[in-house]
């Protein structure tokens, strides 16, 4: 791929390594022998640049040690001054950017022995401004990525997107919000500023040592990898205090491969207006939410008419309940509580709390003991203050967007089917692993057109290696739209322990596949040709070849 020419190259060296020096980001001496790959093209006028690093860090994160981190370090070099917001903590920092701004990043590998590339999660970007793992840069090199912010107003993030690095590099830290803003959303008058509060969800395990652990165990990588400790935008046991009015709460799940059911503790219904691809069309309601990884949902929080000083926790609920059944059932001689022998998985405490409807003897898949399983809290809200000002009201009508129709799918009725699997500790897409940048005859998509595409993940089989597992399916590109969700006979009963929790009237990236479960989605590929990948967001599934290219073609 000659993507940068010689004169580019130059040119960005001079221009990067002042910049760079001024600030103090990039040694200007390393740079000097850089070449940078990505794109940069002198007529792009950009309203946003970032100086981006990827290097180690020590941090303090719990009581003690500091733990061993990596992180992104953003700085603005040109652009509104809210750009960039430090997460003061191992999170990457929050990138604020509005709909229609050109966005150039000039990112840089600073980690000492693994190549690194960024992926904007949700955005629609051409292929060279993605963060493919075929870009991914050494230690040393550089990147830059330029494009336009052509996504409505949404909830966003960036994270690690190196091939077969993506588990560890996201969970040691290098992953952040990106938020975008749009007229449409402002004219709404929804909670703002310190009303609108990002939860960024994930899990992480420590040793005695405040460092971090990751896949230390027999099967981890098949099921996943599950921390047994709840951070919320970086911290553990985190409280947010709020006021008595609504409040906006961004919810992220940004867990490797941890699957949420969430819930407010004392039963209040959430009330959500916005998934993967912005705000919904009209708020909906939901006893409890299945947040996936790598889906986000946006709810409103009416904390108006509550006690000062009381407490309301977000709980999650034991999602065993749909899932380790169907494991059980299907995967013959494996099955059995305690048959992977894992002395010492579990360090953490157990459950403090549960919710309703918990079956506390539920066991994890496959019998690892998973100290998370049977409930927990994921964060309280302590009602602090009474609020001054006159409060927002939720409006009946958000955002609408245009519906897609099956009738207008360029490859109406045939259907583009996708059937998962995972085996032998690594996972196929109708039966082909990943190839950097393969793509198969059914992967060619003709640009500018709408596609029904289906996802089947089939309840498994019998005996031996075949697991049956949720996998949460992302593509990149444009968000998509979900128009059914179908079980497999006989396991409507398993589904119904999540069915209620799931949102699909939204635009989303990310969809959760259940075992047993078919779901069929309309999405778009317009404007920028060649590899738009897929895969499965369980990051140990991503990282085990479920992942595959689209070749949009002009
Ligand atoms: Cu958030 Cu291809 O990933
Ligand atoms: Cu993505
Ligand atoms: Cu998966």
């Amino acid at each position: 791929m000659a993507r940068v020419s010689g004169a580019t190259r130059r040119r960005f060296l001079k221009h990067s390594a002042c910049t760079g020096l001024a600030l103090g980001i990039w040694p200007g001496a390393l740079l000097a022998q850089e070449p940078a790959s990505g794109k940069l093209d002198p007529g792009f006028q950009p309203d946003v640049e970032l100086l981006m690093t990827a290097r180690p860090a020590a941090i303090g994160i719990l009581p003690g040690r500091q733990t061993e981190v990596l992180r992104y370090e953003v700085s603005l070099v040109q652009g509104p001054a809210d750009t960039v917001t430090e997460a003061g903590t191992y999170l990457a920092p929050t990138l604020r950017l509005r709909k229609g701004q050109r966005v150039r990043v000039r990112f840089r590998n600073e980690l000492p022995s693994q190549d690194q590339i960024v992926h904007w999660h949700g955005l629609h970007v051409p292929e060279s401004a993605d963060g493919h793992p075929r870009d991914a840069v050494g230690p040393g090199g550089t990147y830059v990525y330029e494009f336009e912010v052509l996504n409505r107003a949404g909830t966003y993030f960036y994270h690690a997107h190196t091939n077969m690095l993506t588990g560890p590099q996201v969970y040691r830290g290098l992953a952040g919000l990106l938020l975008v803003s749009d007229e449409d959303e402002r004219a709404l008058g929804l909670p703002a500023g310190a009303e609108d509060v990002p939860i960024v969800i994930q899990d992480r395990r420590f040793d005695a040592d405040n460092q971090l652990v990751y896949l230390q165990h027999h099967m981890e990588s098949q099921l996943g990898f599950l921390g047994d400790r709840i951070f919320v935008n970086g911290r553990p046991d985190f409280v947010l205090p709020v006021e008595t009015r609504p409040y906006r709460l961004r919810l992220v799940n940004m867990s490797n491969s941890r699957i949420y059911k969430l819930a407010w503790k004392d039963g209040t219904p959430l009330t959500a207006i916005g998934t993967d691809g912005g705000l919904l069309a009209e708020p909906v309601q939901r006893p409890y939410l299945i947040l996936a990884p790598a889906e986000r949902v946006d709810i409103w929080a009416d904390f108006r008419g509550r006690t000062l000083g009381s407490e309301l926790a977000m709980i999650s609920l034991p999602v065993s309940a749909g899932l380790p059944h169907m494991m059980m059932r299907h995967m013959g001689g494996m099955g059995g509580p305690g048959m992977m022998g894992h002395g010492g998985m579990g360090m953490g405490k157990g459950p403090e709390d549960v919710g309703p409807n918990t079956e506390l003897e539920e066991e994890s898949p496959a019998g690892a003991k998973d100290d998370l399983a049977e409930g927990f809290t994921v964060f309280r809200v302590r009602i602090e203050r009474s609020a001054q000002a006159g409060a927002n009201e939720l409006p009946t009508r958000l955002a609408p967007f245009p519906h897609y129709r099956p009738e207008d799918a360029a490859n109406s009725g045939d259907t583009r089917v996708i059937e998962l699997s995972f085996r032998h500790d690594q996972g196929f897409l109708n039966g082909r692993s990943f190839e950097m940048t393969g793509a198969a005859p059914e992967e060619r998509i003709p640009i500018d057109s709408l596609q029904i595409i289906e996802f089947v993940n089939p309840p498994g089989h019998g005996h031996g290696m075949m697991a049956a597992l949720p996998h949460p399916m992302h593509i990149h590109g444009q968000q998509f739209q979900i128009l059914r969700r179908e079980s497999f006979p006989a396991y409507d009963e398993d589904h119904a322990a999540l069915a209620a929790g799931f949102i699909d009237e939204g635009l989303k990236d990310t969809v959760l596949v259940l075992p047993g479960q078919r779901v069929t989605l309309l999405k778009r590929f317009d404007k920028f040709p060649g590899l738009v990948l897929y895969h499965c967001h369980n990051l140990e599934h991503e990282d085990r070849d479920m992942m595959r290219n689209f070749l949009v073609f002009a």
